[in-house]
């Protein structure tokens, strides 16, 4: 009997139906991300796929539904809460923190891995998924801001994509948050029976969450609710003029989305959400903001910082759904086909000799008809293909079969990498 995968996860093969699941489009996405970041001046960190559950209990927050109902967490052999990383931000601040973190200093720092959320299945929803992010400590200018949000919109239009939305929000510092809470709790509080459960849950533990719900009669409650614009501190004000600003001036076009909160609670200010029409529900392609606090709350010094995550698997599949044009995958430039025990010999040779040269090849080595490796090397696009036996050996040259010219032309053995 076959053991199932997992729900929620997926394999990443060569040949799959699925065509965002094929490797060669994962490591094209990853390339064109490293690039972009390094354009941009981030530098790349990797940390653990665990932490200690703390960690994101403490920051992104115990109340939100990643860490209250969406994290893997178990208890080693040691005793110790560990839980599989939901997401990648706490973990950058985590070890920046842990290196030694300096007042004054700039860090710019990419990431790409795998993140974990045990999440209800749904198309664009995973249990393991994979995000691209990056985050800036030590900058409270806006047009930091503005930057980030451009290294991911011009990611975007690197990859081909179109017609994307992106929505901004500034959600203020806590006390500008303090005060809109209460205007909305006052505005909800008539409409709470009519409220979906989930938000009517939200009303007592995290209001500001009712505003995102998708549940059409939270969004009909919400109708003529008070906006956060209006309850922002003339710094917090400032700061989002100044963002906006930037953006323009950068030729960003964007929404303004004053209902744009973001599941996580470390946010302050600024908060961003870039979405795509073709991925239906789930339309998110990846999200991010400020998150001022949140380091001087994990322990460390009062630094500001921001940053994003955006999801791989859906930007392959908006790729895909937008028809942009996708890398093919590596082959071999020459498939040798060996005739007989010496030729085999000589071929393997000859085969070890092209790849100290640089030269993709691959052998032929069960004894198919010619026939079956004429066609394989069709099927797997290589263009060259040779078949070597007594006879080639004696004269020491070979015919070169052109695929695609249907033509071939002798070669010596020792000059087929000048050839192919
Ligand atoms: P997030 O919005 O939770 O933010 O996730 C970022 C992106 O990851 C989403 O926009 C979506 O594309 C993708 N994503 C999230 N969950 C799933 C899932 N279950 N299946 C497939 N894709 C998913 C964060 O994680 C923050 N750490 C972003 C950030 C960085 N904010 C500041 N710095």
């Amino acid at each position: 009997m076959s053991i199932a995968t997992p729900k929620g996860v997926f394999d990443v093969l060569p040949g799959t139906s699925d065509l965002w699941k094929d490797p060669t489009l994962w490591q094209y996405l990853e390339k064109i991300c490293r690039e972009v970041s390094h354009l941009y001046g981030f530098l790349e960190v990797r940390t653990p796929a665990f932490e200690r559950t703390e960690l994101f209990q403490r920051s992104v927050g115990e109340e939100t539904d990643i860490v209250g109902k969406e994290m893997y967490t178990f208890v080693d052999k040691g005793g110790r809460s560990l839980s599989l990383r939901p997401e990648g931000t706490a973990p950058v601040i985590r070890a920046l923190l842990s290196s030694g973190i300096r007042d004054g200093e700039l860090y710019k720092y990419y990431y790409l891995g795998p993140m974990f959320r045990y999440e209800r299945q749904q198309a664009g929803r995973y249990r393991q998924h994979h995000q691209f992010g990056a985050e800036v400590i030590g900058d409270s200018s806006p047009e930091r801001d503005a930057e980030l949000i451009d290294l991911l919109m011009s990611l975007f239009r690197r990859l081909g994509l179109r017609n994307l939305n992106l929505m901004i929000n500034s959600i203020g510092d806590r006390e500008s948050r303090d005060k809109y809470r209460k205007a909305l709790c006052e505005f909800l509080r008539t409409k709470l029976s009519v409220l979906s459960e989930d938000s009517q849950r939200r009303f007592e533990t995290n209001p500001l969450r009712i505003l995102d719900s998708k549940d059409p009669a939270d969004q009909e409650a919400l109708v003529g609710a008070p906006s956060i614009l209006d309850f922002l501190s003339s710094a917090c004000s400032t700061h989002f003029s100044a963002v906006q600003q930037a953006l323009r001036s950068l030729d960003l076009e964007f929404t303004l989305n004053p209902r744009l909160v973001r599941g996580l609670d470390y946010y302050t200010r600024t908060v961003f959400e870039i979405t795509a029409g073709e991925l239906g529900a789930q339309n998110s392609l990846g999200g991010g903001g400020r998150y001022d606090d949140l380091i001087q709350q994990l322990g460390g010094p009062a630094l500001p910082a921001l940053g994003f995550g955006a999801g791989l698997e859906r930007i392959l599949q908006t790729m895909i759904g937008q028809g942009v044009s996708l890398p093919s995958a590596p082959h071999p430039r020459l498939l040798i086909v060996p005739m007989g025990d010496a030729a085999r010999e000589r071929c393997f040779l000859l085969l070890k000799q092209l790849r100290n040269q640089g030269i993709a090849a691959e052998i032929e080595l069960q004894d198919r008809k010619l026939k079956s490796a004429l066609r394989r090397a069709d099927s797997r696009g290589i263009p060259f293909v040779t078949i070597i036996g007594d006879d080639e050996l004696q004269k020491g040259t070979c015919d070169l079969k052109e695929m695609a010219t249907h033509t071939a032309q002798s070669v010596r053995l020792e000059e087929v990498a000048n050839h192919v």
